[in-house]
């Protein structure tokens, strides 16, 4: 496929558990082109934040590859284009909501205007523009996880992994979220998205499900 932005092949992963080894991926293969929003089904514990890990390089392979544009994850020359939303947020506490999302804007050099501008139109767009000089812990769960969302999309990256993207929020909010991430798709991203969240599900182009770690594509959403 030309337009593949993330590819998978065979990709295996186990961690020692106890005295023994649990095998958690046994042979991924999946592919998201430009311009698609894919979501993520599977059980708890199935899997799907530690595909994520090794999807978007934090963590390895122990067999298989992982293509960002073609290229192998860990050879791949820009970090920026590949961006990515926690389970866990992972937002910096020392810094404010603002400073948060204009980081990686500020980190490849953007001016700090344009960071700034670009880091309060996100955050108004889902509905906490209002929080943005406080700091991570001063926020609800479901606040820290839009403005994650928010330092996610600021780099407009080619491929946005989001795992659990909604599982704070309240029902009025996930269109805002769900909104964003039709839109990172339609101006040319790839974007998945682990979801238990039917919501998620049908907003999405495409869904896959990971079950006995590999990934089929996915009728119905677990
Ligand atoms: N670093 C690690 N060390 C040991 N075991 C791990 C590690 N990361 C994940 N696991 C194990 O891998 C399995 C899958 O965990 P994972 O967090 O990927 O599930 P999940 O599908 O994201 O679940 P949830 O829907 O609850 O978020 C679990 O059994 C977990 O204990
Ligand atoms: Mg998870």
């Amino acid at each position: 496929m030309t337009d593949s932005v993330l590819c998978a092949r065979g990709v295996r992963r186990s961690f020692p558990q106890g005295t023994g080894v649990v095998d958690v991926l046994n042979g991924v293969d999946l592919e998201v082109s430009a311009g698609e929003f894919v979501t993520l089904a599977g059980p708890s514990g199935s899997g799907k934040s530690a595909l994520f890990a090794v999807l978007s390089g934090f963590d390895t392979a122990d067999e298989g590859d992982v293509l960002l544009l073609g290229e192998r994850m860990a050879e791949h020359p820009s970090w920026q284009d590949c961006a990515v939303l926690p389970q866990v947020m992972g937002l910096a506490d020392e810094l404010t909501v603002e400073e948060n999302v204009a980081l990686p804007l500020r980190l490849r050099g953007d001016a700090p205007e344009s960071a700034v501008a670009r880091a309060r139109e996100l955050l108004d767009e889902l509905g906490v523009g209002a929080l943005a000089d406080r700091y991570p812990t001063e926020l609800s769960f479901g606040q820290r996880q839009r403005a994650a969302l928010a330092r996610a999309l600021a780099p407009r990256p080619r491929l946005l992994l989001a795992d659990e993207p909604t599982a704070h929020l309240d029902h009025a909010t996930v269109p805002l979220v769900l909104g964003l991430l039709r839109r990172a798709a339609d101006e040319g991203a790839a974007v998945l998205v682990a979801t238990h969240d039917e919501e998620v599900h049908e907003a999405a182009h495409r869904r896959l499900r990971l079950v006995e770690g590999r990934v089929t594509a996915g009728a119905s959403p677990l």
